[in-house]
Parts: structure tokens; C-alpha cells; sequence
């Protein structure tokens, strides 16, 4: 397994001989430090004999740092690593961050510094580093966040086209890009760690997280994890300030739950995966090998779905937070993953069992850090401590696991370069939201556009009149989707960016009409255009006749229609109307996946684009529309003629869809 953590002066040397070799400068404790400190180095990691303590090297390899460390730690102090809490839970009282030695903080989906800006988030993560530093031994803070498209939390980042729009490029390179520039973004504003990518193969659309995957071939997820490279670079440089640790997630089979078996409220979103062994490799586990062998992904989040062999008779689904023959049996030991796996939110309150059983089972299985966000009524943070201490002392977890799990969070944070620049490194951070990084989304967004149909309607000609409607076409908020400023993401959300609309009307030197319900007039010889789509979700509350309800943190309860993949009324009657009307008639969908277009509507549009949720730069689907620059997209996912379809997938029996898998129309420029 190829691994490039970081070497010390000391090259490669073994772990022991390091450790050796170290330990012979490593004064009693009870030694008083010398008073010059070589510069750069503080005086309390001195020893007499002037070197730092070995964990404190610079110089020393990793793993004998991590030995070093590792050996000085008491059981609290290592339980405490493994446990993550929520930014709003410790902003309420941040000296439980030093109190309980937390390992590490996370912004769950919308949780930001009352102030949204780059400055205030990196003074968050500093002043919970501050905290974490003035503990025993000092050992820094990890601080994660969803920045899946990029750091869509933070108002005026650059927010990219979700995944299935990039899944649509094909562009494994653009993928490396846009992590790069997404990891420059969020590191610059504090955080080191992003939940991302999820490298989850959708195969049933009616699944809410459906665009959070590259789409439904495994093959496809595997070629586009290569925005873990531009995460990460190369392991020797994540300690750069335009690096982040990546995620891998969510371990495994999460595309492709069995629609109805949903956890709670929701119809398939983690749910149980009913598949053989060998289908499970294929569909689930095949970009993971990837995500590990070639990318050298640094953490792996387990899913919240369970899998049910089939082999087995089915009936015995397991949860993926429970599941040691595929997290520590396969992962860690058959593929050599050496980073860290994070559980999801709350994930190990889902394992069958009292609290006690959910955290030994969960640490047993190979687990290594835990995101139990609250503290106070909600078992939280510190519950976990306790619970995981006394299974412990009590023997039903052994300190082999512990010691494990905690070597791998340190190292992640040696490899991260913490313990030397603990402190958020702001160089770059003018940089968020540059045009060069909008520049980059643009031509994203471009080559996500999938041309379905074109009854020679596209491209437009600049001098055409341009008579544009349907609800999508001037919301920021509608293009960007789930995960941007709040979890659930929101229609009303404005953040830096252009509009589909705003595209148009730049490009466009003819009269271009907004009429959203198309209650304007047409005018003569006017082309239409007819935005449509969804509106914003997050995971199963963006399931096919999911909850009503989406929730957002600051929003509170978000009574929404249940989604159905089928058009509004509104929007079906804005199409009506301008294909009735205007000399050529194009609809955009604005989608998290595809979205059933009835025969007898598909027959009066004579151009049809997947536009998928672009994210902030809309002027990206203007480029295509206009041929500035030429469509090239292909379908991530089978396009159904019918919800009932699904799931469809490339490969079926009987396949017929309207649209299959890598169907896209071209047109040159
Ligand atoms: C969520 C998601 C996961 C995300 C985590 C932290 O429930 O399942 O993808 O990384 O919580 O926000």
C-alpha cells in the first residue's frame, strides 16, 4: 500500500530504531528545560540535552512520533482523541475541548460562526485550537467539514456543480481541480478535514443523496475520486495551506439501499443493501480500492445504511457502523487502510443495543473516531468518553483498538502538520470566491450540461430575442442544492454568483423577457427558454416520498412538498405555454437526478438539457447555450421514462429508458 507519510531526518527508518534512537534524548519529565530554545521550538517540549521531546521532532518520522506520543498518553487522553463534537455544542462552553481532550470539532451542514466570513471561521477553529493546545501534551485539534461542492457552508465560496453534474464531465482531471481549489478554500478559512468525496454509486434516483454520487457506474466513482488527489496532493504536502485530509464515504453500499427500507422516516436512504458478496464488490466496494490504493485517501466514513447478504437467506442486515468483517476486515487488513474511519453523525445510535453495546460494538468493529456532536440531554461527547472508558477498564475493549484508532488520528494530524502549524494559515484566504476559481467552476458547470434532445433549437444565436421562464431560472439558491449555507440548502439562499438568468442576459445582445410563470407575452420570433427542476433537499429528506418536513439548523422546520421526481404543475404549464408560443422551445433541468418528462410534454420541446444543480456560477449554462462552448456531457445516470423504472440502471435486462447512461448530444462551437 503506498503510503507517503511524511519522513523525518531519519529517513525511513523503522519505527522501533526511531523511537530508540529518540528516546536516548528524552529526559525524565521531572528535567528542567533549558532556557534558550532553539528558535522555533518552545521551551517546554525541551529536554536537557537541548532536543525536543520525540513526538515534538519535526525532524523524526511520523510513526516514531506518533510512537512517542502515544506511550505518554493516559486512557483519558486517548478516548478523548477518538471523540468529535459539533462547533455550536463546545461554542457554548469551549473549555470542554481541554476538559475532555476532544480529538476533534466538526460544522455539521450549516453550522457557521454567527458571522458567515472566512475571517470569523478561521478564528473559530483557532480559538478551539487554542484550547486543545493548552492541554497536557498539547496535541492539536482536527477540524471537519462537508465541503462537498466546494466549502458550501461559507457564504462566498466558490460553490461547484454537485457531483453528478460532475460525474456528467467525465472529467476526472477537472474533478482534481476543483478539490484542490476546494481544499485552498477551506483551509484558508480554517478547517483541515473534509467530509468528501462520496464516492457512492446511485443506483435507484429516488434516493436523496443521488447527487452526491458521480452517478450510477462504479467505474465512473473510481475515475472521479480523483478529487481526492486534488484534496490531499500528495501525502508529503497536507500539511500545505491548500491542502485538507479527504473522506472517503459513505462505507459502503449507500447508493444502493432497497427502496422502502429507509431508516425512520425516510423510503431509501439508510436502508439495507440486499446484494451478493460478489455484487457488493462490484457496485460498492470497487471505488474504495481506488479511493485507497491510488489516492491514499486519509479517513473513510462508514455508512449508515446495513448490508444483508443474500448468500446468508436475507433477514440479517447488519449496520455498516457495526460491520467488522468489511471496516476492519477489509478496509484496514485486506486493503492496508491506514488512515482514519470517522463515524457519520450520531451513526453508532443505530446499532441495536444499549449505548454501552452501540460504542463497544462500533470501537470493536474498527471504528476510530466518533461524531457524537452534543453534549448536555442528547447522548453526546462526553457520554461517549465515559461509555468508551469503562468499556475499557471493563475489558470489552481492548487497548490494542484504542491504541490503534488513536495512532491513526494522530498520524493524520502529524501528515496535517498540527503540531508544528497548529493554527489556521490565512495566506491564501483571499483567494476564496477569486474569479480564477469562479473561472474554474464556470467551465464546470459548462461541461456538466448534458443535451439530451435538439430539435435545432441549440445553440442560440447572440442576436436572438430570448423569452425565458420556469422557477429555476433566476435562484442561486435552487442551483446550488442541499449544502450550501444550511444543510438542507434553500430557494430563498443568496450568495455570490450568477444566475441561469444572469448567464442569459449577459450573453444574449437581443430583448430577453423574465417572466417566471411565463404570464408574459411571447414575443414574436422570440426563442424560449423554460428553467425547471427541484427544490433544494439533503439526504433522506430528499427521498422519493420521503418527509414532508426538511429542517434547517436557523430555518427551523421547513414544510416542504414531498418530491416525486415529476415536474411542478407550474413548471409543466410555463413549458406548455412557451413551446406554444416562442420559435424554439429549450427546457433546463435544474435537478438533484432526473426528473420524468411525459411523453406529451417531451413532444412540444424541441431542446432538453440536464443542467443538474450547477452551483454558483450560472453563466456556465449560458456558455453551452449559446455555443461559446460546445456540449460534451454524458448522463452519470439512466434517465427514466417513469418513476416506476427505478431503480434503472445501465446493464439491466430490460432496459428502456428515456435517455440511457451516457447518453449526450453534441454541438461544436
Ligand atoms: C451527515 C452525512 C455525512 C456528513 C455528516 C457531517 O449526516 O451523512 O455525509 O459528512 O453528517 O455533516
Amino acid at each position: 500500500m503506498r503510503s507517503h507519510r511524511r519522513r523525518g531526518a531519519i529517513g525511513g527508518a523503522s519505527a522501533l530504531a526511531g523511537l530508540l534512537c529518540a528516546t536516548l534524548f528524552v529526559a525524565p519529565a521531572s528535567s528542567a528545560a533549558p532556557t534558550s530554545a532553539p528558535a522555533g521550538v518552545s521551551t517546554d517540549a525541551l529536554t536537557r540535552s537541548g532536543h525536543t521531546l520525540p513526538y515534538k521532532n519535526p525532524r523524526l518520522a511520523t510513526k516514531t512520533r506518533v510512537a512517542d506520543l502515544l506511550a505518554r498518553m493516559t486512557l483519558a487522553e486517548k478516548v478523548g482523541q477518538m471523540a468529535q463534537a459539533e462547533r455550536a455544542d463546545v461554542a457554548a462552553n469551549p473549555a470542554q475541548i481541554a476538559e475532555l481532550g476532544l480529538g476533534s470539532v466538526l460544522s455539521g451542514g450549516g453550522s457557521t460562526p454567527a458571522e458567515n466570513t472566512p475571517e470569523a471561521w478561521a478564528d473559530t477553529v483557532d480559538a478551539f485550537q487554542e484550547q486543545a493546545l493548552s492541554t497536557r501534551l498539547g496535541i492539536p485539534l482536527l477540524y471537519g467539514v462537508d465541503s462537498v461542492h466546494g466549502h458550501g457552508n461559507l457564504n462566498g465560496a466558490t460553490v461547484f456543480p454537485h457531483n453528478i453534474g460532475l460525474g456528467a464531465t467525465r472529467d476526472p482531471k477537472l474533478a482534481e481541480r476543483i478539490g484542490h481549489i476546494t481544499a485552498e478554500e477551506t483551509r484558508a478559512s480554517g478547517p483541515q478535514w473534509t467530509f468528501a468525496p462520496c464516492v457512492c454509486v446511485a443506483r435507484d434516483d429516488r434516493w436523496g443523496r443521488t447527487y452526491e454520487s458521480f452517478g450510477e457506474s462504479p467505474k465512473l466513482a473510481a475515475q472521479m475520486a480523483q478529487m481526492i488527489e486534488g484534496f490531499q496532493g500528495d501525502k508529503r504536502e497536507l500539511d500545505d495551506p491548500d491542502r485538507v485530509l479527504a473522506t472517503a464515504k459513505h462505507f459502503a453500499g449507500d447508493g444502493f439501499t432497497t427502496f422502502g427500507t429507509g431508516e425512520g422516516d425516510y423510503t431509501i436512504d439508510q436502508g439495507i443493501t440486499q446484494a451478493s458478496r460478489a455484487e457488493f464488490d462490484k457496485l460498492a466496494l470497487s471505488p474504495y480500492v481506488t479511493a485507497i490504493k491510488k489516492h491514499d485517501v486519509g479517513s473513510v466514513m462508514p455508512s449508515f445504511s446495513s448490508v444483508d447478504w443474500t448468500e446468508d437467506g436475507l433477514g440479517n442486515p447488519l449496520k455498516m457502523h457495526a460491520h467488522k468483517e468489511l471496516v476492519t476486515g477489509w478496509l484496514k487488513e485486506k486493503q492496508g487502510f491506514d488512515g482514519l474511519v470517522i463515524s457519520d453523525w450520531r451513526g453508532i445510535h443505530q446499532i441495536p443495543g444499549t449505548y454501552a453495546e452501540q460504542v463497544a460494538t462500533s470501537v470493536n468493529a474498527g471504528l476510530d473516531m466518533f461524531m457524537e456532536p452534543f453534549s448536555g440531554d442528547t447522548v453526546g461527547y462526553p457520554q461517549f468518553i465515559e461509555t468508551l472508558t469503562a468499556a475499557v477498564e471493563d475489558g470489552k475493549v481492548p487497548m490494542a483498538r484504542i491504541d490503534d484508532a488513536v495512532s491513526r488520528i494522530l498520524t493524520a494530524k502529524f501528515d496535517l502538520g498540527l503540531f508544528e502549524k497548529p493554527f489556521t494559515d490565512r495566506r491564501n484566504i483571499d483567494e476564496i470566491g477569486s474569479a480564477d476559481h469562479r473561472r474554474v467552476a464556470r467551465e464546470a458547470v459548462a461541461k456538466s450540461q448534458v443535451l439530451l434532445r435538439n430539435r435545432h433549437a441549440l445553440p442560440l444565436s447572440g442576436r436572438d430575442d430570448v423569452y425565458v421562464a420556469g422557477s429555476k431560472a433566476d435562484s442561486i439558491g435552487d442551483q446550488a442544492g442541499g449544502w450550501t449555507i444550511t444543510w438542507q440548502g434553500n430557494s430563498t439562499h443568496q450568495i455570490p454568483g450568477d444566475t441561469i438568468l444572469d448567464g442569459i442576459e449577459s450573453a444574449a445582445r437581443g430583448e430577453v423577457t423574465h417572466s417566471p410563470d411565463a404570464s408574459a407575452p411571447v414575443p414574436a420570433g422570440a426563442h424560449g427558454v423554460v428553467v425547471v427542476g427541484e427544490h433544494p433537499y439533503a439526504e433522506g429528506f430528499g427521498d422519493v416520498g420521503g418527509p414532508r418536513w426538511g429542517y434547517d439548523p436557523g430555518e427551523g422546520g421547513v414544510l416542504r412538498p414531498a418530491l416525486t421526481m415529476q415536474l411542478s404543475d407550474a413548471d409543466t404549464e410555463a413549458i406548455e405555454t412557451v413551446c406554444a408560443a416562442a420559435a424554439t422551445c429549450t427546457v433546463l433541468v435544474v435537478s438533484g437526478r432526473p426528473m420524468i418528462i411525459p411523453p406529451e410534454l417531451l413532444g412540444q420541446i424541441d431542446a432538453l438539457v440536464a443542467s443538474w444543480l450547477p452551483g454558483s456560477e450560472g453563466k456556465g449554462v449560458a456558455d453551452v447555450l449559446f455555443g461559446k462552448r460546445p456540449f460534451t456531457g454524458k448522463l452519470p445516470v439512466t434517465w427514466p421514462r417513469s418513476v416506476d423504472q427505478e431503480p434503472i440502471n445501465i446493464g439491466d435486462s430490460d432496459y428502456d429508458p428515456l435517455f440511457a447512461y451516457g447518453h449526450g448530444l453534441k454541438t461544436h462551437r
